[in-house]
């Protein structure tokens, strides 16, 4: 199997730091609760919040659709949920990649009722040919064909997520 490359290590790191920019724009002056789902979410979530100068409180929360499929199901379900009450504050809900669009709209929704004071949502990757949902996500990193990426957080079967690069194989 051959690595082809997606992103580079420089890549990621020039769209995380336009991520940032917009973000603290955002959010200018206030308090941020940023909730990283696990697993997919976690790398580029903490490399994230590194650049935002605005104060945060970092929070996680798994959600499982895929269970160890590459096929996602509109059944999406909390396995382990944040500790932080989050009524009347700023939330931003951070994942890999905006795939069909079940998990995120899932987790929104489930967050909208507890009434946070602002709520948004923001991907590394975004495949919008796979969309099965109507949800915009407000903070989007790129763009990309439908193509089953790894690294960077994105795994396959469980691995891959530690690599600094995302590629696809062939
Ligand atoms: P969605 O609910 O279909 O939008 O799926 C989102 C989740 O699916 C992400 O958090 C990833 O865990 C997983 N996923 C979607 N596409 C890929 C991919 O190309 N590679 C690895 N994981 C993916
Ligand atoms: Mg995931």
């Amino acid at each position: 199997m051959q690595e082809n490359l997606l992103l580079s290590k420089e890549d990621i790191e020039e769209i995380n730091s336009r991520l940032a920019k917009e973000i603290n724009e955002e959010f200018k002056g206030e308090e941020l609760i940023v909730v990283a789902l696990l697993k997919g979410g976690v790398m580029f979530c903490t490399d994230l919040i590194k650049e935002l100068d605005i104060q945060v409180y970092l929070d996680f929360l798994t959600a499982s659709s895929y269970k160890n499929s590459e096929q996602s199901s509109g059944n999406v379900e909390i396995l382990s949920d944040v500790r932080v009450d989050i009524k009347d504050k700023n939330v931003l809900i951070v994942d890999d990649i905006f795939d069909t669009g079940y998990t995120m709209e899932s987790i929104y929704k489930y967050f909208e009722i507890k009434e946070p004071k602002k709520l948004k949502t923001c991907v590394l990757l975004d495949k919008p040919s796979r969309r099965k949902v109507d949800f915009q996500v407000d903070f989007i990193g790129k763009e990309i064909d439908d193509l089953f990426v790894v690294g960077y957080g994105l795994d396959y079967e469980g691995f891959y997520r530690n690599t600094p690069y995302i590629f696809t194989f062939s």
